[in-house]
């Protein structure tokens, strides 16, 4: 019988110990053993034999994770790694050689663009950026070297949205490897695969767990994609611990009801937030003024977790307002169950000049709320209150 994705989240398991648990269960185990000395000649000459040897190659518990989330993304496989910065790393380093060029969205999440400009040159690999905002600029940034296209859609934290279809088209018509960055959405709002993309990846870290526990990354698409980078990942280390995909494995069973109700919540925020004396502006893929509304509405089934507004007072309101918070927790993590405020100018864009945090849609007085899981009203009144005081 056929199941929904959310009846997957929650039932697709598999049957491994024989001890009739009814919840999956942890193997924390660095290696694996053997019946003979032949089979285990055997598990170690070919590497890519379904056989658990080592921990940083397989186990069976971050494989119940890669399962299931590849089963919820509508991938073959996937590989799962320490962080989402393993993810992304990984899949540059497994992808990209030296003389080879990759096309970045601007918005991209600050870590990302660090690998991209600081990194990625030291190995001879270029990279160029476009404007999510005109996607008509990617055809003329292609070159006969051009091997990967990277986007974040919605991108963090400027909520910018790029039409996922449009750019498969472009990367097939000239045989790049589209990856897509599905952090933001998670596979319960937006499967990129069902639009084209090659390679979908993920900071487990946020949403998938979702309650700011454990660190984690993934990335899912075709099996002949995911078994080069496995190859990398299990090599060169990042890997995912047990213990990680154990507690993100049991997240993604209420990854669903919670998407539904970070999204029913941050609708509610940002629309009443539009009118509000302080806030020039909100930013949020379900709101009619997002200017790419119409996209998030064909590629997200909601608009998502996450709300911005622009103060109207620049740098100071923005300190002003996270310090008269009560309640939402000033930190820079997001996807938490806990509501979230940050403000990036001040803190995780500091370092940035003012007119770079511009090109990113980082303005002086932006605001970044991860909505969490509290009483929607609770949220808007600190929300209130704290734009009393600033
Ligand atoms: C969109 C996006 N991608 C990747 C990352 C990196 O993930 P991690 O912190 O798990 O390495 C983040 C972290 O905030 C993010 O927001």
């Amino acid at each position: 019988m056929s199941q929904r994705p959310e009846t997957k989240a929650i039932r697709l398991q598999t049957d491994q110990t024989g001890q009739k648990e009814h919840s999956t269960p942890l193997f924390l185990t660095s290696s694996f053993t053997y019946e003979s000395a032949e089979e285990m000649a055997d598990a170690f000459a070919d590497d890519t034999l379904e056989v658990n040897i080592y921990s940083r190659f397989s186990n069976p518990t971050v494989d119940e994770f890669i399962n299931k989330i590849a089963a919820l993304e509508g991938a073959e496989d996937g590989v799962a790694t320490g962080t989402g910065m393993a993810a992304i790393f990984g899949t540059f380093m497994t992808f990209l050689s030296k003389g080879d060029h990759i096309i970045s969205a601007s918005a991209v999440f600050g870590s990302t663009h660090t690998i991209l400009t600081k990194y990625l040159p030291k190995w001879g690999i270029e990279s160029s950026y476009f404007d999510m905002n005109q996607p008509g600029s990617i055809a003329a940034l292609i070159k006969p070297n051009t091997k990967m296209l990277y986007v974040e859609t919605p991108s963090n934290p400027g909520l910018d949205i790029i039409d996922i279809e449009l750019v498969s088209k472009i990367c097939n018509e000239h045989n790049i490897l589209f990856i897509v960055d599905n952090c933001f959405a998670t596979p319960a709002v937006q499967q990129p695969i069902q639009y084209g993309a090659d390679l979908v990846l993920h900071s487990a870290t946020k949403f998938i767990d979702g309650q700011g526990r454990v660190l984690g990354g993934v990335v899912v698409g075709k099996k002949e994609l995911i078994k080069q980078l496995y190859l990398f990942i299990r090599n060169t280390g990042p890997s995912m611990s047990p213990f990680n995909a154990w507690v993100l494995t049991k997240s993604l069973e209420t990854l669903y009801v919670r998407m539904d109700r970070h999204a029913d919540t941050a609708l509610k925020l940002a629309t009443s937030l539009q009118s509000h004396s302080q806030i020039k502006s909100v930013k949020y893929p379900f709101l009619e003024t997002h200017p790419q509304y119409v996209i998030a509405k064909k590629q997200m089934s909601n608009g998502g977790g996450i709300v911005t507004f622009e103060l109207k007072g620049g740098v100071e309101s923005g300190r002003n307002f996270l310090n008269a918070l009560q309640m939402l927790s000033m930190t820079n993590n997001l996807g938490d169950s806990r509501s979230i405020a940050s403000h990036p100018a001040s803190t995780t864009h500091s370092k940035l000049t003012e007119e770079e945090r511009t090109a990113v849609g980082i303005t002086p007085g932006l605001i970044r709320i991860s909505v969490g899981l509290e009483h929607p009203e609770d949220i808007l009144n600190d929300i209130l209150q704290a734009l009393d005081k600033c």
